[in-house]
């Protein structure tokens, strides 16, 4: 019998594993939500708690569920378990990667929505956003989310080029779709910030995002900022552990894991700088929500040279950014069916899209139709999101820490993730300690126990 290892498929080399998880890690989440939830929530106060959630738990976590996920060799259950098996300990830590399984199933059903928003720019753009004012812009967005044959249209066009890639297998589809794509949207976002650098008001921008305010940190900034960090990292759904078990033993989890890190942080901080550059040289309302990109950025192709051009290579490179995001929160899915069921591979994607853009329906349809329905206040849309940002995430963390800092042999741990000395003393010490006590406690925060 031949051992897991041998028979699953594997990055073709370390610059891949970084590249296709960054291209999993920057997406919407960078270019769309990270500029509108600072913006949402009072801007600097969100943003230094953002990136201390990154440093503290984020790079920690993120080694950690790779580390989970080469050695477990498997999809996100039965990694859990080989890890759990290895380790002597309970075999209910599998519920970590069915956690992920559902978390990412029901994030894709949302984050398709929202590429579907991208998508239907990218038409708008090629016709030239020439002459918009801020209102026509703002009664654009209005008009999109109205509309839920375009919401739905656009949505399942998403799944479906989701699909054909996923298909197409690791090696294949995943890594060569990235190779071209993140670098090429790293170069548009630096030529926005030259635009807001030349033509925006970039000193109001730094000043919004990174003017030290620690008393306007609130318990649902920083519930919101660690929700983010999670979100932004892709972690905690399994997706990171799918792409850590393809991931050649020998290769330094740490170095990898930081590299990923910054290039994610990096676009975001970039992106939220052209963008606040705009709002503020535009007067127009850092709070706007979820439409603030679409209705910000397209005056700024308006009045750039070569705007069109720009506009339509920009909003093709976030479908693209969205598209190989999406394509890892169909993989844990994906791989549970493969070696769990026996289904084909083919099957096994044709079944995760049809649920997720399945639910993705209701979503789009609680911007119009059913904006109505709400749960706790909360409509489709911002219940999903809420309970996968702010939940399942975290929860999943706080286990992924607890089991790698407490449950796994030690002496495994070290051997994984390939530190030395006082680096992986520290690196230990924020698994076991610093994240599972800070997300404890911004939990318990919340439900109001304590603060
Ligand atoms: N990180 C992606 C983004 O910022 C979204 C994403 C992809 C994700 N895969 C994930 C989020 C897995 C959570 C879990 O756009």
């Amino acid at each position: 019998m031949s051992s897991p290892s041998s028979v699953r498929a594997h990055w073709s080399s370390r610059w891949a594993f970084i590249l296709v998880t960054a291209g999993s890690a920057i997406g919407l989440g960078n270019i769309w939500k990270f500029p509108y939830m600072t913006g949402t929530n009072g801007g600097s106060a969100f943003v230094l708690v953002y990136l201390a959630c990154i440093v503290g738990i984020g790079v920690p976590l993120l080694m950690a569920e790779t580390m989970l996920g080469r050695r477990g060799q498997g999809n996100p259950v039965d990694a859990m378990r080989s890890v759990a098996t290895e380790a002597g300990a309970n075999q209910l830590w599998q519920v970590v990667g069915a956690i992920g399984i559902l978390g990412a199933s029901l994030i894709l059903s949302f984050y398709s929505v929202v590429a579907g928003w991208i998508l239907d720019y990218t038409v708008l753009a090629v016709h030239g956003f020439d002459g918009m004012s801020k209102d026509s812009l703002s009664a654009i967005f209005s008009a999109l989310l109205a509309d839920p044959w375009r919401l739905i249209g656009w949505h399942s066009l998403f799944m479906l080029l989701n699909l054909l890639v996923v298909i197409g297998g690791v090696t294949g589809g995943i890594e060569r779709a990235n190779k071209i794509l993140m670098p090429a949207l790293f170069a548009i976002v630096l030529l926005l910030l030259g635009y807001g650098i030349v033509a925006a008001d970039m000193a109001a921008a730094v000043r919004f995002m990174f003017h030290f305010e620690p008393q306007a940190i609130s318990a649902t900034v920083i519930l919101s900022a660690m929700g983010h960090a999670f979100f932004t990292l892709s972690l905690g759904m399994g997706a990171i552990m799918t792409y850590g078990s393809y991931l050649e033993r020998g290769t330094s989890i740490a170095r990898t894991c930081l590299y990923i890190t910054l290039a994610d942080t990096g676009i975001a901080l970039l992106a939220g700088l052209s963008i606040f550059a705009i709002v503020f040289a535009q007067g127009l309302e850092p709070a706007a929500g979820p439409g603030l990109i679409l209705q910000t950025l397209p005056l700024a192709f308006s009045q750039m040279p070569m705007g069109n051009i720009v506009g339509v290579l920009f909003f093709v490179l976030v479908a693209f950014a969205a598209w190989t995001s999406a394509i890892s929160l169909i993989e844990p899915a994906t791989s549970f069916l493969v070696e769990r069921t026996g289904l084909g591979r083919k099957p096994a994607v044709a079944a995760v899209c049809f649920v997720a853009w399945f639910i993705g329906i209701a979503v789009a349809l609680s911007f119009n139709l059913w904006s109505e329905i709400k749960l706790f206040g909360l409509n489709i849309f911002d219940l999903l999101d809420t309970l996968t940002t702010k939940m399942l995430m975290p929860l999943a963390g706080l286990l992924i820490a607890l089991f790698a800092g407490w449950v796994m042999k030690r002496a495994h741990v070290a051997d994984e993730i390939g530190l030395q000395g006082g680096a992986f003393r520290l690196w230990y010490g924020a698994v076991r300690y610093v994240s599972p006590v800070a997300i404890a406690l911004i939990f318990l925060n919340v439900i109001g126990v304590i603060g």
